[in-house]
């Protein structure tokens, strides 16, 4: 994504449940006892998406604005994750309405990794600016190199038969940003206290080759734009090569993937 730009594929909420609303459902719980905010606080989630975090954040007796970009997005969460804690709202991450100290705590889950360093930074120093001193700001990114083995197995057979592929795949892994410890870095550039990076894991359990594979190929995500370019001949190559990979020379069924996120957490000086 370049600066200036949001991604135009975040429109439909359920193709977002299929490809990571799901996996991030089971993120929400350990990231937000990572997180470790006072109970009954006013909380920002920045970037709710289908509000998968938000609720979680209600559900825990805060006060949330979730805010997002996509009014897709926010139609689907208005309509499977209200709460009457939770005000949605459509707005810019970069540039956010609110005043400085306004919350006790603002959050982000898997959004950092989608934006240019510069625009990560801005962000970071918008969660930072809206929160009030002894507040909590914390974030979960996506661990690109390695930490996602159910796109690396497409991307790493893919990156073999098509070039734009492998070039994608340098990209995603040479983000140096998302590696170990590098949010604990920004947070502390950021100024934040008390910082803390640890890495964490979750089960994606798909039930079967072809659940897996429309999750691949019909999603907002990186992957999928340059999948669906390449040539059908391409494509099926790449397909009967996952799906030996997915099957491993076993029945088809359920398979887990783990997938790595890591989870960052800071305080705003007193
Ligand atoms: C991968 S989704 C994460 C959603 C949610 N936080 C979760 O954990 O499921 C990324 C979200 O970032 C939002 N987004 C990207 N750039 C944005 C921006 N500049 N301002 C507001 N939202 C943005 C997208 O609309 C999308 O909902």
């Amino acid at each position: 994504m370049e600066t200036g730009q949001i991604r135009h594929s975040w429109t439909d909420p359920d193709a977002y449940e299929t490809f990571m609303g799901r996996w991030s459902e089971q993120l929400a719980r350990p990231f937000l006892s990572f997180a470790d905010i006072a109970p009954g606080g006013r909380v920002l989630d920045v970037a709710c998406g289908t509000g998968v975090l938000t609720k979680a954040l209600a559900e825990t007796g805060a006060q949330v604005i979730g805010i997002d970009a996509s009014e897709g997005y926010l139609a689907g969460a208005r309509r499977h994750r209200s709460h009457p804690n939770i005000a949605y709202e459509q707005g810019d991450i970069r540039r956010m309405r609110f005043d400085d100290d306004a919350f006790d705590a603002a959050v982000c889950t898997l959004v950092l990794d989608l934006l240019p360093p510069p625009e990560i930074e801005r962000v970071v120093a918008e969660m930072r600016r809206v929160t009030r001193p002894g507040g909590v700001v914390a974030a979960a990114v996506h661990a690109f190199f390695a930490g996602m083995p159910a796109f690396d197995l497409v991307l790493n057979t893919a990156a073999v038969l098509d070039t734009g592929l492998a070039a994608l795949r340098a990209t995603r892994a040479g983000r140096r940003h998302l590696w170990a410890n590098a949010h604990a870095e920004l947070w502390r550039k950021t100024g934040l206290g008390n910082v803390v990076e640890i890495p964490m894991a979750v089960d994606c359990t798909y039930p079967s080759f072809a659940d897996y594979w429309a999750s691949v190929t019909g999603s907002p995500g990186s992957i999928t734009a340059p999948l669906m370019a390449t040539s059908e001949e391409v494509r099926g190559a790449i397909e009967k090569h996952v799906r030996a990979g997915y099957l491993a020379g076993l029945p088809d069924g359920p398979r887990s993937f783990p997938m790595m996120f890591r989870m960052v957490r800071g305080v705003v000086p007193a």
